[in-house]
């Protein structure tokens, strides 16, 4: 397991591209589920979860091979995933949905093009309990039988029909799973309350072009046209707005100067407001966008946050954002709206000098306070983001481990942040102090 040494304080500066987003390019494999044509996927980004949804899609008859592309700047992944088996198993093991709960995206379009899948149920994780209830209640309205047992979720239908049906709740990948069913239905399907995150409006953009007819993604009512086939098509993933918001924190935390480039302004739209709002300078500019503190501005205020599911404040900035508010002048209280158990890096901000009380869903931040270097230890990926930006801020040597959760969803992290000047170490397990 490596481990991050980073050496602080740094003020982060200069510029940095955001890779492909992790969580669009995660359905967009398991699209690959619904055709025979081969699929070419650009700026797939290099991170383990898509090297796992690989290993998972292989096991299912959809080989794969990574190519670097010229054209674009940076050498974007260029993923080729094509059929190799005709008659491979239609289930997805326990073994690969355990690490990554994003397996259960190969439910909707296993079922739609076999009329059968089974699928390891994913089980909780530590940022909450995670039930797949809606994704079934979805597939079921769509005409599956749903049957639950020895730990999998077994679905069987002859040809899904069309159907009316409305989530209880926004849910991203339920909302994808529920896409990529529908396409090959007989007849059309209005989906109601869907998430509305840029990540499904990616996905339905890559349906469309293999030929699915769908409206209204993005919004919160869906219209999918049922199609008999899919084919081949070559896709675009669009910016990672986690990964790139990730360094617009940093920058705001450290009184940097960051360009974030070739990234989409609208998606991070909920961050830049409120970066602007406590005291940071925003500018977006076909360049990208530019992200400064500590200039002209003055020392950065504290903002309350609650986070919601998009257009609100992403969940998957929540942490960065606590770090943030360890450098901002006044008290914040921040609201977990979307997970249940997702402030588990608070405990580990203190040990690095925060003053941080969690209450239930809502934490209170006391800023600033100078934060110093210390071991910390990561327990998710997102918790693992908001260490790394507190060891860069930080006072002395922060050596934060298990890095493993970082690799899930971060590409390069410690180059793409060594390129803004920070002092970060990949250290392997063995060679650890
Ligand atoms: N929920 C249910 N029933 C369901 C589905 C969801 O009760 O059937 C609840 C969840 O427990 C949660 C809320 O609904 O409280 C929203 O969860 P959602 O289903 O939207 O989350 P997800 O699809 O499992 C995706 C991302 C997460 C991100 C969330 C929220 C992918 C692969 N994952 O998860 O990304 O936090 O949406 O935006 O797209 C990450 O990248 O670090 C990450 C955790």
């Amino acid at each position: 397991m490596d481990r991050f040494v980073i050496t602080g304080p740094t003020a982060l500066a200069g510029r940095v591209r955001a890779s492909g987003a992790k969580n669009a390019a995660l359905p967009a494999l398991a699209a690959a589920l619904l055709t025979d044509q081969p699929l070419t996927l650009h700026r797939a980004p290099r991170v383990r979860d898509l090297r796992t949804m690989r290993r998972l899609l292989d096991h299912l008859g959809i080989g794969s091979e990574e190519s670097r592309a010229d054209t674009d700047a940076g050498g974007d992944a260029v993923l080729h995933l094509r059929r190799t088996g005709q008659s491979s198993p239609h289930d997805a093991p326990y073994d690969l949905v355990k690490t990554m709960r994003a397996g259960v995206l190969v439910l909707g379009p296993l079922l739609a093009r076999h009329g059968y899948a089974r699928v390891s149920l994913p089980g909780g994780c530590a940022i909450g309990v995670r039930p797949i209830d809606q994704h079934l209640k979805g597939l079921a309205a769509l005409g599956a039988d749903v049957r639950l047992a020895h730990g999998y979720v077994e679905t069987r239908a002859e040809r899904l029909r069309g159907a009316r049906f409305r989530f209880d709740l926004p849910t991203v990948t339920g909302t994808e799973n529920l896409l990529l069913a529908a396409s090959l239905a007989r007849g059309t399907t209005v989906l109601e309350n869907c998430a509305r995150e840029p990540e499904v409006a990616d996905l339905a953009r890559l349906l469309n072009a293999m030929g699915a007819r769908i409206s209204g993604a993005g919004g919160e009512a869906i219209v999918v046209e049922g199609v008999d086939e899919l084919g081949g098509a070559t896709h675009t993933i669009i910016p990672d707005r986690i990964e790139g918001g990730t360094y617009l924190i940093g920058a705001a935390m450290t009184g940097g100067d960051v360009l974030l480039e070739d990234a989409s302004a609208a998606d991070l739209a909920p961050l830049l407001d409120k970066l602007a709002v406590i005291g940071a300078e925003v500018a977006v500019s076909p360049a990208g966008i530019r992200v400064r503190a500590g200039t002209a501005g003055g020392p950065l205020r504290a903002g309350d946050m609650d986070t919601a599911p998009h257009p609100g404040f992403p969940t998957d900035l929540q942490a960065q954002y606590m770090a943030l508010m360890t450098c901002a002048e006044g008290i914040s209280t921040i609201r977990e709206t979307v997970f249940e158990n997702r402030f588990q890096h608070a405990p580990e901000l203190a040990r690095m000098g925060a003053d941080v009380r969690v209450d239930g869903g809502s934490a209170r931040v006391h800023g600033p306070t100078p934060l110093t270097g210390a071991a910390v230890m990561a327990t998710d990926l997102r918790a693992s983001a908001c260490l790394v930006l507190a060891g860069v801020a930080a006072q002395g040597e922060t050596v934060v481990a298990r890095i493993y959760h970082l690799d899930r969803g971060y590409e390069g992290m410690e180059l793409k942040l060594q390129g803004l000047g920070a002092r970060v170490a990949r250290v392997p397990e063995s060679e650890a102090r």
